[in-house]
């Protein structure tokens, strides 16, 4: 295992401890919040663990269903106790960039209805201010194109469609995601946000505001806890 997959791994396991019996718990999307899902498998068979998982994407159910981790849907669960999931970028704000695995508008329904939401990471993902990444929007496959004119004229940089081996890439939920060069100028995501969802063709944009409590980092320093003043954790 090379040294960034060490400290994806690290952090990964490090918010289970926050996981305790008989919580619904939505289980994020990602290679750190992967290792999230292969502990909570682990605690299941070997301490006896009970929970019940809600995957934000189909990649998550498979992986949860291979390590035999109850699941289930939120249209049978309404409320989950704890959403643990990745990010592509956090701000000393706790607001996020998400949405480089494409999964960002389930994974923000799931956080949404989840009492709190950890987040883990490394520490490549810390900025001061969102928007070095390029900031996914997912659009639906009939609007994506006058989706993208009207994202453009407040985007200062590129805006691509995904690809993937040569044809657009294809969401979970059907839709198309527009990766936007904002650079990193996002002070005000909550105003990002607002604008870019009221966009027509827009299914949902990857910025997660005043939605997480607590950052779990790992670094060559090893593992930070940042919880938020007055969050929920
Ligand atoms: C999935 O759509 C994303 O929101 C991921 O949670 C995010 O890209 C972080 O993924 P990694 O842990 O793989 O960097």
């Amino acid at each position: 295992m090379d040294a960034v997959e060490e400290l994806k791994q690290e952090a990964g396991i490090a918010a289970c401890k926050y996981v305790k019996n008989g919580m619904k718990i939505g289980l994020g999307t990602g290679s750190t919040v992967k290792y999230t899902i292969i502990e909570l498998g682990r605690r299941i068979a070997e301490e006896d663990l009970q929970i019940i998982g809600v995957p934000t994407s189909e990649a998550t159910k498979e992986l949860a269903e291979s390590l035999n981790i109850p699941l289930s849907d939120l249209s049978e669960i309404e409320k989950l106790d704890l959403t643990i999931d990745g990010a592509d970028e956090f701000d000393p704000n706790f607001d996020l960039i998400k949405g480089g695995g494409g999964a960002l508008t389930r994974e923000k329904i799931v956080a949404l209805a989840s009492n709190a939401m950890i987040v883990v990471a490394d520490d490549r993902k810390k900025v001061s201010t969102l928007g070095q990444f390029p900031l996914p929007v997912e659009v639906s496959i009939s609007d994506w194109d006058e989706a993208k004119e009207k994202i453009s004229p407040i985007c200062p940089g590129k805006i691509n469609l995904r690809m993937k081996n040569e044809e657009p890439f294809v969401t979970d939920n059907g839709g198309y995601i527009l990766d936007c060069n904002f650079g990193p100028m996002i002070s005000k995501p909550d105003i990002y946000e607002k604008k870019i969802n009221s966009i027509e063709g827009v299914v949902e944009v990857g910025l997660f505001v005043g939605i997480c409590d607590v950052i779990i980092f790992s670094s060559l320093s090893g593992i930070q806890i940042l919880t938020k003043p007055n969050g929920r954790l």
